[in-house]
């Protein structure tokens, strides 16, 4: 890997990301400048979210700007360093975009160790951005009590699956909402929920009603659209619903029943959006904690890891399709260090 490979957005997509919407280029591998560090690429998250960062209306991000290395959120290690504090063959977490090297200032790049019994990968998902969302939007947004019941949407995922877990682990009936019967069962048998709902085969709001007997207190949703509604239909008085995302919206469209909005003011409930950038004064204790639950096997996750660059609008179809196991990873490069 002399030389870069970057991934450019041509294009604003219509709908799904296909490679026409990108311009892949050869570019000179850049030269890190004073208290600069360049930086191998090795892992790229491919989240849901990064579709909307390609519209031209602002999300949580400024839109990304047409004809510049896509943003992206990388796992790579140190190659060059001009900075006395970031030395050469240290792991970083940064925003290295869709590319295979990248330079940054070392006060921008955050120093990864990860624990020997697991793997680099888990630091860029579950022991990261994931993680913290999963916790902090559960604890904090849904204020959960034990005995409650609790429902999650993209429960497999590598969010909804940290939030079934964790809600296991403080007491609650949990019931994951997940897309076939592989989704499920891995709910049922490795994470340990409840009930698990397909959305894809089963009559939602007849198993809603089946496994939370006693209502919806709390509902982590990361889906939107019909399930949504369904599940609105149900909550009790004084519900909290965490507005994590709304992936079925994300390559356009999406709609809500105005009677199951209607469902907040009946029950005086309350939904909440939120940022995992909001809490990320936790991000150190959180991370410690699920380490350690990982770590003593109480916590399972997953990640799903295809290799190259080129394989961008693949993996973004993944997702939107639920063909991805956990956190969606690129494999730019070896984990080996030079
Ligand atoms: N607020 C924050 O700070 C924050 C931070 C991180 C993530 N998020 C949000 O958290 C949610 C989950 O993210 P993740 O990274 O953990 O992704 P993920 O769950 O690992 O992958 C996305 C999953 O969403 C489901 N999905 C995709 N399109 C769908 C559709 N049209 N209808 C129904 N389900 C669909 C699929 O699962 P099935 O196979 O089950 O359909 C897919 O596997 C997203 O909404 C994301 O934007 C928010």
């Amino acid at each position: 890997m002399s030389g870069n490979i970057e991934w450019r957005l041509r294009a604003r997509p219509q709908g799904e990301v296909t490679r026409e919407d990108f311009d892949v280029r050869s570019a000179a591998r850049p030269m890190p400048g004073p208290g600069q560090a360049l930086v191998r690429n090795i892992y790229l998250f491919v989240p849901p979210s990064m579709r909307l960062w390609m519209d031209e209306k602002e999300s949580y991000l400024p839109p990304q700007p047409l004809g510049e290395v896509m943003t992206g959120i990388t796992l790579g290690v140190v190659e060059a360093s001009n900075h006395p504090a970031l030395a050469v063959g240290t792991y970083v977490n940064g925003m290295g975009g869709c590319q295979q090297w990248y330079v940054a200032p070392a006060e921008r790049l955050q120093s990864v160790t990860a624990h020997p019994g697991l793997p680099l990968a888990a630091y860029r998902t579950v022991l990261d951005v994931q993680g913290l969302t999963a916790y902090c939007g559960l604890t904090e947004i849904c204020r959960p009590q034990a005995g409650e019941t609790l429902v999650v949407t993209a429960a497999a995922g590598s969010v909804g699956s940290l939030v079934c877990q964790i809600g296991k682990k403080l007491g609650l009936r949990v019931v994951g909402v997940a897309g076939g019967p592989d989704k499920c069962g891995w709910l049922l048998d490795q994470c340990g929920v409840d009930a698990a709902i397909d959305y894809k085969a089963d009559d939602v709001g007849r198993r809603l009603d089946e496994a939370c007997p006693d209502g919806v207190d709390i509902l982590f949703e990361n889906v939107g659209g019909p399930v949504l509604d369904q599940v609105l239909d149900r909550i009790n008085r004084r519900a909290r619903i965490a507005l994590c995302g709304l992936v079925s919206s994300y390559n356009g469209g999406g709609t809500q029943r105005s009677s199951a909005l209607m469902q907040l003011v009946n029950k005086s409930a309350r939904m909440e959006g939120f940022l995992l950038t909001d809490h990320y004064s936790r991000y150190a204790e959180v991370v410690q904690m699920l380490e350690q639950w990982i770590l003593d096997g109480s916590i399972r996750y997953q990640i799903d890891i295809l290799d190259g660059l080129e394989r961008l609008p693949e993996a973004m179809g993944r997702v939107f399709h639920g063909r991805n196991r956990g956190a969606q990873l690129l494999r730019l490069s070896p984990e080996e260090k030079a």
